[in-house]
């Protein structure tokens, strides 16, 4: 099983969302799927269309109470499974300050499942906490979906370097896949500077022993569309939602570029749809409830966002014989702020001299889709999403 974590300590960058759809994608493509919602707001378990307060046993099950990982698991589409979250959730983290290998609860509780399934795909909190260390500690890769803009870069730094000393310390085989540029505007010059600054540091790292040495921004990106910020109240994915829109597209050729395909390419849906081995028997748990399409979900958990979260709980080891990584310095990776490319959208007007101006187009990119009753239709087309696959890694 091939597990991802998706992970930035920054909120409302696209995780969720990301999850989601990534997970949804590689599951019509025929591969057994795993969701992990280890956030406390329960967003996953509410956009696959759980209701978190049925829950008989998830995340926070496993984590504190020693439940079984499998016996958790909710079949929520085919071949997609889910292991729910709900507001119990926010108190693992004083429940397991006491523990020892409280890190490594998760990737224990996996062990297994591990063989039963293709991808496992986690979707972490705004914060280094121990959940998001528990998520570190189980997977092989790490997804930083992130959206360019000025103020997204604060904090990629800790980031990384939080993923580097778990992967010291707790877990050698965790290494930064890459970095998915979410909401992502190309005529907005910023987000190309950002993007230009990420990428630079990240191929500085290089041939270091960093766990980010290997990242890359992901040559495919997701545009900023509106469906996909409508089809968490209808509990359904993008696919169900409106599968001829930019969000779809863009989500498919990121489970494309997961599975080594070259997302420039015609779909192969015949060849990737077969599963390589039996689905295993879906483990049915009566007490969840999927939202009927016409009923918008329920208000998420008032969980705040804690992106400015204290350090994690592991500690720096010393450099090994390999080249050091490059200094994480996130001034540096900063881009100057530049003057904005649009007027944003539907926020109100920035002051005539802003403290720091920080560049947020907002306006919804409309999509090339079939209308869906009841929502907006848009008249201009949106950027291509027309980066090419390069380099794709072996599936
Ligand atoms: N490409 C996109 N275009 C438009 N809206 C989007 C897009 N991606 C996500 N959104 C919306 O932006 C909001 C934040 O997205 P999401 O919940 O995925 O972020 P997150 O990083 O998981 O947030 P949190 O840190 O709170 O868990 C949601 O309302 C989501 O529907
Ligand atoms: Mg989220």
């Amino acid at each position: 099983m091939r597990t991802i974590a998706i992970l930035n300590q920054k909120g409302g960058v696209g995780k969720t969302t990301t999850a989601v759809n990534v997970a949804a994608a590689l599951a019509d493509a025929g591969r057994r799927v795993v969701v992990i919602d280890l956030d406390p707001q329960a967003h996953l378990t509410i956009h696959l269309g759980v209701e978190p307060q049925t829950i008989s046993a998830g995340a926070y099950d496993v984590l504190t109470q020693s439940a079984d990982f499998a016996a958790g698991l909710i079949l929520v589409r085919p071949n997609l499974w889910l292991l729910a979250a709900n507001i119990d959730l926010v108190g693992a983290e004083t429940e397991l300050v006491n523990v020892v290998g409280r890190e490594i609860i998760l990737r224990e509780a996996m062990q297994a499942s591990r063989d039963a399934y293709d991808f496992c795909l986690i979707d972490c909190p705004p914060s280094l906490s121990v959940l998001s260390l528990n998520a570190l500690a189980a997977s092989q890769e790490v997804l930083i979906p992130l959206q360019p803009h000025f103020l997204a870069l604060q904090g990629f730094g800790k980031l990384l370097q939080t993923i580097d000393l778990v992967n010291k310390r707790i877990n050698p085989h965790l290494k930064v896949t890459g970095v998915l540029l979410c909401m992502n505007d190309t005529r907005a010059s910023l987000s190309n500077e950002v993007r230009a600054d990420i990428d630079s540091f990240l191929q500085s790292a290089r041939g270091t022993n960093s766990a980010w040495s290997g990242a890359e921004i992901l040559p495919t990106f997701i545009r900023r569309n509106i469906k996909l910020a409508e089809a968490p109240s209808y509990g359904q994915t993008i696919f169900e939602y409106d599968p001829t829109c930019n969000g779809a597209e863009d989500y498919r050729k990121v489970a494309r570029f997961l599975l080594g395909i070259d997302a420039t390419a015609a779909p192969e849906p015949a060849a990737v749809a077969a599963p390589a081995e039996p689905v295993p028997p879906a483990p049915v748990v009566e007490a969840a409830r999927v939202v009927a399409p016409s009923e918008p979900a329920p208000a998420a958990a008032t969980v705040e966002a804690q992106s400015d979260n204290p350090a994690p709980v592991v500690a720096v080891e010393p450099q090994t014989d390999t080249p050091a990584p490059p200094q994480v310095d996130e001034p540096a990776l900063r881009s100057p702020p530049a003057a904005p490319a649009e007027p944003p959208g539907d926020h109100p007007a920035p002051p005539a001299t802003p403290p720091i101006p920080i560049i947020t187009v907002d306006l919804p990119a409309p999509c090339s889709h079939r209308p869906v009753s009841g929502t907006p239709e848009h008249a201009s087309p949106a950027p291509e999403n027309t980066a090419p696959i390069e380099n794709p890694p072996a599936c």
